[in-house]
């Protein structure tokens, strides 16, 4: 088992990183540390467990996970920041993904997504300032067929023509008021 490198505030750092992260996040992230010999190479999985339990990764996410997996707050910083698939600010409540791959490239895809931004004012990566929308690009979604397609949440649609943005846009809207 691996022991903790204790400092004598040690318990009021453990506190403050529960506060943070929750309590069975801050239990799990601990086991793994106590468990396994190179902590840092289980920094993917606890930050997927951030992330899926937050929504993304905030720099107090980060220091947290460092105290409690005894690893540096540079390392972890350095992984959340390389992969792409964290996310380091909020997400909005609709998480819409426009897929760039090649089926959908060719029918149009980039007019649509090029719509999407227009109408939220927002570009890839970036969150409306109402927290309502995030807006990603993504490789294939896996239904071709019907491409050029876009997924909101776990829905996917197409094909999409640029003109029927608006209206997703606004059932979103309306579906949000009913969350
Ligand atoms: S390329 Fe878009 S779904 Fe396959």
């Amino acid at each position: 088992m691996n022991e903790v490198l204790q400092t004598d505030n040690w318990q009021e750092v453990r506190a403050q990183c529960r506060e943070v992260l929750t309590e069975p996040l801050a239990r799990s992230i601990e086991k793994c540390r106590a468990e396994d010999p190179n902590p840092a190479s289980r920094l993917i999985q606890v930050l997927h467990e951030v992330q899926d339990h937050f929504g993304y990764i905030a720099p107090d996410h980060i220091d947290a996970v460092a105290q409690l997996l005894q690893v540096p707050a540079a390392k972890v910083a350095g992984v959340a920041t390389f992969y792409h698939f964290f996310r380091l600010t909020p997400r909005g409540k609709f998480m819409i993904h426009v897929c760039l791959g090649t089926a959908c490239y060719v029918k149009g895809a980039e007019r649509v997504a090029q719509k999407f931004k227009e109408e939220l004012g927002i570009d890839f990566g970036e969150t409306t300032k109402d927290g309502m929308f995030t807006l990603e690009a993504s490789r294939c979604l896996g239904t071709c067929g019907l491409a050029p397609v876009i997924m909101i949440e776990d829905d996917v649609h197409g094909p999409i023509t640029p003109d029927q943005v608006p209206a997703i846009l606004e059932k979103c809207i309306e579906k949000a008021k009913t969350l």
